[in-house]
Protein backbone atom coordinates (compact mmCIF):
# COMPACT_ATOMS: atom_id res chain seq x y z
CA UNK A 1 0.00 0.00 0.00
CA UNK A 2 1.41 3.54 -1.05
CA UNK A 3 1.71 6.31 1.87
CA UNK A 4 -0.64 8.50 -0.66
CA UNK A 5 -2.78 7.69 -3.01
CA UNK A 6 -5.04 9.93 -5.11
CA UNK A 7 -7.48 7.83 -7.72
CA UNK A 8 -9.31 9.46 -10.81
CA UNK A 9 -9.37 12.86 -8.81
CA UNK A 10 -12.15 15.07 -10.64
CA UNK A 11 -12.42 18.55 -9.66
CA UNK A 12 -14.65 21.30 -11.45
CA UNK A 13 -15.06 25.13 -10.00
CA UNK A 14 -18.03 27.27 -10.95
CA UNK A 15 -16.54 29.94 -13.86
CA UNK A 16 -15.73 33.45 -12.68
CA UNK A 17 -19.01 35.80 -13.10
CA UNK A 18 -21.07 33.32 -13.74
CA UNK A 19 -19.04 32.18 -16.68
CA UNK A 20 -18.36 28.22 -17.97
CA UNK A 21 -17.23 25.71 -14.85
CA UNK A 22 -13.13 25.63 -15.12
CA UNK A 23 -11.71 22.07 -14.73
CA UNK A 24 -9.12 22.03 -12.32
CA UNK A 25 -8.50 18.30 -11.81
CA UNK A 26 -9.59 15.94 -14.57
CA UNK A 27 -8.93 11.99 -13.59
CA UNK A 28 -6.05 12.82 -11.68
CA UNK A 29 -4.12 9.78 -10.61
CA UNK A 30 -0.80 9.88 -8.16
CA UNK A 31 0.48 7.60 -5.63
CA UNK A 32 3.46 8.46 -3.51
CA UNK A 33 5.95 6.65 -1.12
CA UNK A 34 6.43 7.32 2.20
CA UNK A 35 9.76 9.13 2.50
CA UNK A 36 9.66 10.70 -0.85
CA UNK A 37 10.51 14.60 -2.10
CA UNK A 38 7.56 15.11 -5.22
CA UNK A 39 8.20 18.00 -7.09
CA UNK A 40 4.85 18.83 -8.97
CA UNK A 41 5.62 21.69 -12.12
CA UNK A 42 3.22 22.54 -14.63
CA UNK A 43 2.36 25.81 -16.52
CA UNK A 44 0.20 28.03 -14.31
CA UNK A 45 -3.66 26.79 -14.02
CA UNK A 46 -3.06 23.53 -14.29
CA UNK A 47 -4.33 22.96 -10.76
CA UNK A 48 -1.04 22.43 -8.76
CA UNK A 49 -2.61 24.38 -5.98
CA UNK A 50 -5.84 22.71 -6.46
CA UNK A 51 -4.22 19.42 -6.25
CA UNK A 52 -1.99 20.23 -2.85
CA UNK A 53 -5.33 21.93 -1.17
CA UNK A 54 -7.48 18.77 -1.78
CA UNK A 55 -4.62 16.56 -0.72
CA UNK A 56 -4.48 18.75 2.37
CA UNK A 57 -8.12 18.04 2.86
CA UNK A 58 -9.25 21.99 1.99
CA UNK A 59 -10.88 21.34 -0.97
CA UNK A 60 -13.22 18.25 -1.59
CA UNK A 61 -12.96 16.65 -4.97
CA UNK A 62 -16.01 16.39 -7.55
CA UNK A 63 -14.94 12.49 -7.45
CA UNK A 64 -12.24 10.44 -6.80
CA UNK A 65 -10.54 9.40 -3.58
CA UNK A 66 -7.36 10.23 -1.55
CA UNK A 67 -5.58 8.15 1.22
CA UNK A 68 -3.25 8.60 3.28
CA UNK A 69 -1.81 6.12 4.76
CA UNK A 70 -5.07 3.99 3.81
CA UNK A 71 -7.10 6.60 5.72
CA UNK A 72 -9.80 8.68 3.52
CA UNK A 73 -8.99 11.93 3.64
CA UNK A 74 -12.42 13.64 4.45
CA UNK A 75 -10.45 17.12 6.10
CA UNK A 76 -7.42 18.93 7.21
CA UNK A 77 -5.46 17.30 9.72
CA UNK A 78 -2.14 17.85 11.51
CA UNK A 79 -0.77 15.03 9.39
CA UNK A 80 -1.21 17.24 6.42
CA UNK A 81 0.34 20.43 6.60
CA UNK A 82 -0.04 23.20 4.15
CA UNK A 83 2.77 25.55 3.59
CA UNK A 84 2.01 28.83 1.45
CA UNK A 85 4.01 31.21 -0.92
CA UNK A 86 4.07 33.80 1.58
CA UNK A 87 4.97 32.52 4.87
CA UNK A 88 1.93 33.85 6.17
CA UNK A 89 2.85 34.18 9.99
CA UNK A 90 1.15 36.06 13.10
CA UNK A 91 2.82 39.30 12.80
CA UNK A 92 1.58 40.28 16.40
CA UNK A 93 3.38 36.58 17.80
CA UNK A 94 7.31 36.95 17.63
CA UNK A 95 9.20 33.87 16.26
CA UNK A 96 8.53 31.18 18.70
CA UNK A 97 5.36 32.03 19.55
CA UNK A 98 4.69 31.38 15.84
CA UNK A 99 5.97 28.03 16.11
CA UNK A 100 4.79 27.21 19.13
CA UNK A 101 1.36 28.00 17.74
CA UNK A 102 1.52 25.06 15.29
CA UNK A 103 2.43 23.19 18.19
CA UNK A 104 -1.48 24.23 19.64
CA UNK A 105 -2.35 21.04 16.75
CA UNK A 106 -0.42 18.40 18.89
CA UNK A 107 -2.47 17.29 22.30
CA UNK A 108 -0.86 15.55 25.47
CA UNK A 109 1.75 17.72 24.99
CA UNK A 110 3.53 19.51 28.44
CA UNK A 111 4.27 23.21 28.15
CA UNK A 112 7.88 22.21 28.71
CA UNK A 113 7.68 19.64 26.14
CA UNK A 114 5.94 22.38 23.26
CA UNK A 115 9.20 24.44 24.18
CA UNK A 116 11.08 22.15 23.57
CA UNK A 117 10.21 20.91 20.41
CA UNK A 118 9.56 24.44 18.87
CA UNK A 119 13.12 25.53 19.92
CA UNK A 120 14.42 22.44 18.19
CA UNK A 121 13.05 23.15 15.25
CA UNK A 122 13.74 26.72 15.53
CA UNK A 123 17.50 25.56 15.65
CA UNK A 124 16.95 23.43 12.66
CA UNK A 125 16.43 26.41 10.81
CA UNK A 126 19.01 28.52 11.74
CA UNK A 127 17.00 31.08 13.69
CA UNK A 128 17.52 29.49 17.83
CA UNK A 129 18.94 33.36 18.25
CA UNK A 130 16.34 34.79 16.75
CA UNK A 131 13.45 33.70 18.75
CA UNK A 132 12.15 36.78 20.13
CA UNK A 133 11.96 38.24 17.05
CA UNK A 134 8.75 39.78 15.32
CA UNK A 135 8.05 39.23 12.03
CA UNK A 136 8.65 42.50 10.65
CA UNK A 137 12.31 42.27 11.95
CA UNK A 138 12.43 39.36 9.20
CA UNK A 139 13.99 39.05 6.22
CA UNK A 140 11.70 36.80 3.58
CA UNK A 141 14.04 34.07 3.88
CA UNK A 142 13.74 34.17 7.26
CA UNK A 143 9.97 34.69 7.43
CA UNK A 144 10.20 31.35 5.19
CA UNK A 145 12.29 29.21 7.85
CA UNK A 146 10.40 30.03 10.63
CA UNK A 147 7.13 29.01 8.19
CA UNK A 148 9.16 25.79 7.92
CA UNK A 149 10.01 25.10 11.92
CA UNK A 150 6.42 26.12 12.38
CA UNK A 151 4.65 23.42 9.75
CA UNK A 152 7.37 20.87 11.06
CA UNK A 153 7.29 20.97 14.77
CA UNK A 154 3.84 19.23 14.67
CA UNK A 155 5.71 16.28 13.47
CA UNK A 156 3.28 15.82 10.49
CA UNK A 157 3.57 12.72 8.20
CA UNK A 158 3.13 14.85 4.51
CA UNK A 159 5.02 18.19 4.09
CA UNK A 160 2.88 20.17 1.79
CA UNK A 161 4.50 23.35 -0.02
CA UNK A 162 3.21 25.51 -2.54
CA UNK A 163 5.90 27.46 -4.05
CA UNK A 164 7.62 28.19 -0.82
CA UNK A 165 10.98 30.13 -2.26
CA UNK A 166 9.01 31.80 -5.23
CA UNK A 167 9.48 35.29 -3.26
CA UNK A 168 12.78 34.83 -2.72
CA UNK A 169 15.70 36.24 -4.15
CA UNK A 170 18.50 33.84 -5.54
CA UNK A 171 21.03 33.50 -2.70
CA UNK A 172 18.50 33.17 0.18
CA UNK A 173 17.08 30.43 -2.28
CA UNK A 174 19.77 28.25 -2.66
CA UNK A 175 21.10 28.48 1.38
CA UNK A 176 17.13 27.26 1.74
CA UNK A 177 17.78 24.45 -0.59
CA UNK A 178 21.19 23.18 1.07
CA UNK A 179 18.78 23.66 4.02
CA UNK A 180 15.90 21.94 2.95
CA UNK A 181 17.69 18.73 2.17
CA UNK A 182 19.42 18.54 5.30
CA UNK A 183 16.24 18.66 6.49
CA UNK A 184 14.32 16.39 4.79
CA UNK A 185 17.38 14.26 5.24
CA UNK A 186 17.12 14.32 9.12
CA UNK A 187 13.44 14.48 9.30
CA UNK A 188 12.93 11.52 6.21
CA UNK A 189 9.29 13.47 6.07
CA UNK A 190 7.17 12.98 2.77
CA UNK A 191 7.17 16.13 0.70
CA UNK A 192 4.94 17.10 -1.81
CA UNK A 193 6.20 20.66 -2.94
CA UNK A 194 5.09 22.81 -6.24
CA UNK A 195 7.55 24.70 -8.15
CA UNK A 196 7.45 26.64 -11.39
CA UNK A 197 11.24 26.61 -11.38
CA UNK A 198 12.67 23.53 -12.69
CA UNK A 199 16.23 23.33 -11.36
CA UNK A 200 14.43 23.99 -7.84
CA UNK A 201 12.34 21.18 -8.57
CA UNK A 202 15.60 18.91 -9.52
CA UNK A 203 17.58 19.76 -6.89
CA UNK A 204 15.41 19.26 -4.25
CA UNK A 205 13.40 16.24 -5.48
CA UNK A 206 13.47 12.64 -5.32
CA UNK A 207 10.59 12.31 -8.00
CA UNK A 208 9.40 15.05 -10.85
CA UNK A 209 6.11 15.26 -11.35
CA UNK A 210 4.55 17.24 -14.49
CA UNK A 211 0.92 18.52 -14.58
CA UNK A 212 -0.65 19.54 -17.92
CA UNK A 213 -3.93 20.93 -17.89
CA UNK A 214 -6.37 20.52 -16.51
CA UNK A 215 -4.74 18.23 -14.18
CA UNK A 216 -3.34 15.53 -15.07
CA UNK A 217 0.07 13.76 -14.99
CA UNK A 218 1.95 14.11 -18.54
CA UNK A 219 4.99 13.04 -16.93
CA UNK A 220 6.82 11.13 -13.37
CA UNK A 221 10.57 11.51 -13.06
CA UNK A 222 12.62 9.13 -10.74
CA UNK A 223 15.86 11.84 -9.95
CA UNK A 224 18.36 9.68 -9.09
CA UNK A 225 21.29 12.10 -8.40
CA UNK A 226 22.87 11.77 -5.17
CA UNK A 227 22.39 14.28 -2.22
CA UNK A 228 23.41 17.22 -1.31
CA UNK A 229 22.61 18.49 -4.60
CA UNK A 230 23.66 22.17 -5.88
CA UNK A 231 21.87 23.98 -8.21
CA UNK A 232 25.17 24.40 -10.32
CA UNK A 233 26.31 20.64 -10.37
CA UNK A 234 26.27 19.83 -14.24
CA UNK A 235 24.43 16.43 -13.87
CA UNK A 236 21.40 18.21 -12.23
CA UNK A 237 21.71 21.10 -14.89
CA UNK A 238 21.54 18.14 -17.57
CA UNK A 239 18.45 16.77 -15.76
CA UNK A 240 17.24 19.61 -15.72
CA UNK A 241 17.30 19.93 -19.25
CA UNK A 242 15.60 16.83 -19.93
CA UNK A 243 12.89 18.06 -17.91
CA UNK A 244 12.12 21.38 -19.42
CA UNK A 245 11.81 19.43 -22.64
CA UNK A 246 9.28 17.87 -21.35
CA UNK A 247 7.15 21.03 -20.42
CA UNK A 248 8.04 22.54 -23.30
CA UNK A 249 6.86 19.96 -25.78
CA UNK A 250 5.13 17.53 -24.63
CA UNK A 251 2.92 19.47 -22.51
CA UNK A 252 2.34 22.64 -25.13
CA UNK A 253 -1.43 22.83 -25.64
N1 LIG B 1 -11.45 28.39 -5.36
C1 LIG B 1 -11.53 28.50 -6.69
N2 LIG B 1 -12.65 28.99 -7.29
C2 LIG B 1 -12.74 29.07 -8.63
N3 LIG B 1 -11.78 28.68 -9.48
C3 LIG B 1 -10.65 28.18 -8.96
C4 LIG B 1 -10.46 28.08 -7.53
N4 LIG B 1 -9.23 27.54 -7.30
C5 LIG B 1 -8.67 27.34 -8.50
N5 LIG B 1 -9.52 27.71 -9.50
C6 LIG B 1 -9.26 27.60 -10.95
O1 LIG B 1 -8.78 26.29 -11.20
C7 LIG B 1 -7.71 26.32 -12.13
C8 LIG B 1 -6.47 25.72 -11.49
O2 LIG B 1 -6.03 26.61 -10.48
P1 LIG B 1 -4.76 26.32 -9.57
O3 LIG B 1 -4.68 27.43 -8.61
O4 LIG B 1 -4.86 24.94 -9.01
O5 LIG B 1 -3.58 26.38 -10.64
P2 LIG B 1 -2.01 26.35 -10.41
O6 LIG B 1 -1.46 25.25 -11.26
O7 LIG B 1 -1.70 26.31 -8.97
O8 LIG B 1 -1.58 27.75 -11.03
P3 LIG B 1 -0.36 28.71 -10.62
O9 LIG B 1 0.88 28.03 -11.14
O10 LIG B 1 -0.64 29.98 -11.34
O11 LIG B 1 -0.36 28.88 -9.13
C9 LIG B 1 -7.54 27.78 -12.53
O12 LIG B 1 -8.23 28.00 -13.73
C10 LIG B 1 -8.18 28.55 -11.39
O13 LIG B 1 -8.72 29.77 -11.82
MG1 LIG C 1 -0.79 27.66 -7.64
Amino acid sequence: MSFLTLEAIDKTFPGPRGGAPVCALNQLSLTVEEGEYVSLLGRSGCGKSTLLAIVAGLEKPDRGQIRCRGQVVAGPERHRLLMFQDAALFPWLDVLANVLYGLNLVENLTNAERLSRAEKFLEMVGLADCRRFRVHQLSGGMRQRVALARALAPDPDLLLMDEPFSALDALTREQLYADLQRIWTETKKTILMVTHNVREAVCLGSRVVILASPGQVVADERVTLPYPRTLNDLKLTAVAAHISCFLQTEVEP
